[in-house]
């Protein structure tokens, strides 16, 4: 891989930057150092420093948010802030994008990503990654949910009807639920509870698979992420064990604005 290509993937800085950097000698590989931009280099196998810092090597990078309301699902946006605004300039590297969309008012987990193999596997139904979320509903959850959901529930799209998969759905408490999805809808989960006759009034990302959303982290803040960790948790994980992780860390998640 050439130099200026690696330092490119694994720094904020842009290619005409780094080339001007390499250039100054600010580079050193293997101890050495290198003016040349298109020398070639085996990250794994070498050290690559820049002004003296320790340039790790990884193919790919991702960073699990906690997304907070207000903030749109968009690399970059003229008007409004973006979930990307939220990494610290030093994180801000080529290539990276939100896998996944949450609406402007949803909150929670939302993967930020450069790794696009892992994104569509996060995503396509066809890999059934279920995606968990905690929902407070204006109005008392009725039991009646489950099997509407589990039948496949059909949402008006203008003329037409569209079928959505089979959905687990379980009560919390009386107002608050977690949904099961396997699939990405337009507002899926509002248009889900509407269709049922209710209305979301806050909507929380949990879990991904089995990575969940940490308690400890607080919206808008991030944590860098490893590549294993993240495939491992594309597989299937319980509905039942979510509730118990919601009702344990999140069932007063929003109890500031009942108040
Ligand atoms: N379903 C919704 O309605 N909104 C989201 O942001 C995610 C799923």
């Amino acid at each position: 891989m050439r130099l200026d290509r690696f330092l490119s993937g694994q720094t904020a800085y842009s290619r005409k930057e780094l080339t001007a950097m390499i250039r100054s000698g600010a580079v050193t590989v293997g101890g050495e150092v290198i003016r040349k931009p298109d020398t070639q280099i085996y990250p794994e196998q070498t050290t690559v420093t820049l002004r003296g810092r320790q340039i790790a090597y990884a193919a790919h990078h991702y960073y699990l948010l906690h997304k907070p309301a207000g903030v749109i699902t968009a690399s970059r946006d003229p008007k409004q802030k973006t979930v990307l605004d939220l990494l610290k300039p030093q994180d801000r590297l080529q290539g990276l994008f939100p896998s996944g969309r949450l609406d402007i008012d949803t909150e929670g987990l939302l993967l930020i990503t450069d790794d696009g193999a892992l994104s569509h596997q996060m995503l396509s139904p066809k890999h059934h990654v279920a995606k968990y979320y905690l929902v407070r509903l204006a109005e008392p959850f009725q039991p009646a949910y489950t099997d509407m959901f589990r039948a496949g529930m059909m949402l008006r799209e203008g003329d037409s009807e569209e079928a959505c998969q089979p959905a687990e759905c379980r009560a919390v408490s009386e107002h608050l639920a977690v949904l099961e999805l396997h699939e990405g809808k337009y507002h899926q989960v509002k248009r889900m509870f509407a269709a049922a006759g209710n209305h979301v009034e806050n909507l929380l990302r949990v879990g991904i698979g089995t990575l969940r959303l940490p308690p400890d982290l607080a919206s808008g803040s991030y944590l860098n992420i490893f590549n294993k960790d993240v495939y491992s948790a594309l597989k299937n994980s319980d509905i039942s064990e979510v509730c118990a992780f919601c009702a344990e860390y999140y069932s007063s998640y929003w109890i500031k604005e009942w108040k």
